[in-house]
């Protein structure tokens, strides 16, 4: 017999009260932050967060962000200093997660960490995210709700799609509203802020805030989960496509798409990055289908949003190989 498939419920106050009740009883629900949709789990439970592993195919080494209701609740569990205090009050509640240290006293499981002694953490800015954290009254882990390398879901179809027999129950808030992760920052060592991981905070709102970044690839620090392919489509992804054959889809931006794939969707036909970024997973969930050979996308620009969407994209073009598909991938 196939496994139940979890009920996708509309985010009322009661499925709100009852996902909160599931995840104190340590189940996993995927609900909707202003990103994409997370996999929720209890941070303070071994087991919660070890079903979370589980259900995504993840790679234990690949550590969670974990989500809070307020910076003073991620003071609890991790040490901001004063780079991470500006960051926080400026981009709180929001798409940034900081990699902090995680304190002696904290609470959260080992396994959010992977057993390193850091935690990212972040504050999300989503009514849903921010009722669900509140009533659930502890810290959730909630990595994006889609299997281990494949697309990230904004969705709650996606989720049901994606991991609708792992899961208790899926709040369902309609599309997410950024579309791609959030950005993640290394500020767990001192006098040094490194960018991780491109996404809804763009670089330089950040270093408007704090100053200059530091070279990411001047030191060691990389997120764990950080290799090359991931959020793949089950299509082979053809980047900066100038042209299209009449076999492939082919994923548009801006007002003069080449002519003759077999399907278009346009990003935003008015060429804003923003709305690009909003509408990319759902493109791609849509355009990733057996008919096509392959999916074609257009040279997208970097600013703004532009370097999460060409980060995201370049990711999904990587040769894939088996560790890229069950170990790294988040
Ligand atoms: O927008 C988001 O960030 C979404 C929503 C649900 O909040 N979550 C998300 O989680 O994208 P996930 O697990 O798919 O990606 C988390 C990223 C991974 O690249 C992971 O390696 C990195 O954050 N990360 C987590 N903890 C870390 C740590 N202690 N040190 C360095 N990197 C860490
Ligand atoms: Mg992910």
């Amino acid at each position: 017999m196939a496994p139940a498939q979890a009920e996708i419920v509309a985010a009322e106050p009661a499925a709100i009260a009852r996902a909160a009740k599931l995840l104190r009883a340590g189940r996993l629900v995927a609900f909707p932050t202003e990103t994409v949709y997370g996999l929720g789990a209890d941070a303070t439970s071994d087991a919660a967060v070890a079903a979370v592993y589980a259900a995504k195919g993840r790679a234990r080494e690949n550590p969670l962000i974990v989500h809070v209701a307020t910076p003073e609740d991620a003071a609890r569990e991790a040490l901001l200093d004063g780079r991470a205090e500006r960051l926080a009050a400026r981009f709180w509640p929001g798409p940034l997660t900081l990699v902090l240290r995680r304190r002696a006293d904290t609470r959260l499981s080992p396994l959010v960490s992977a057993r390193l002694d850091t935690v990212a953490i972040r504050v999300p800015a989503h009514p849903i995210a921010l009722s669900l954290l509140g009533e659930a009254g502890r810290p959730v882990a909630a990595p994006s709700a889609n299997p281990s390398g494949a697309l990230s879901p904004t969705t709650a179809g996606h989720v049901g799609t994606g991991l609708g027999d792992r899961v208790a129950l899926i709040l369902d808030a309609g599309p997410c509203p950024l579309g791609v992760e959030s950005t993640v920052v290394d500020a767990s060592e001192p006098d040094v802020v490194r960018l991780l991981r491109p996404g809804g905070v763009t670089q330089d709102d950040i270093e408007a805030e704090i100053g200059p970044l530091a070279d990411p690839d001047d030191g060691p620090a990389r997120a764990p989960g950080m290799m090359e392919s991931h959020y793949a489509p089950r299509l082979p992804l053809r980047l900066a496509a100038g042209d299209v054959a009449a076999d492939e889809a082919l994923l548009a931006f801006g007002a003069d798409a080449p002519v003759g794939a077999a399907e278009t969707l346009n990003l935003s036909p008015s060429g804003n990055l923003d709305e690009a970024a909003a509408n990319l997973f759902a493109m791609l969930h849509a355009l990733d289908r057996p008919e096509f050979a392959a999916i074609a996308v257009v040279p997208i620009p970097d600013d703004g949003l532009g370097a999460a969407i060409n980060d995201r994209l370049a990711r999904a073009a990587a040769p894939r190989t088996s560790r890229a598909a069950g170990k790294d991938a988040a």
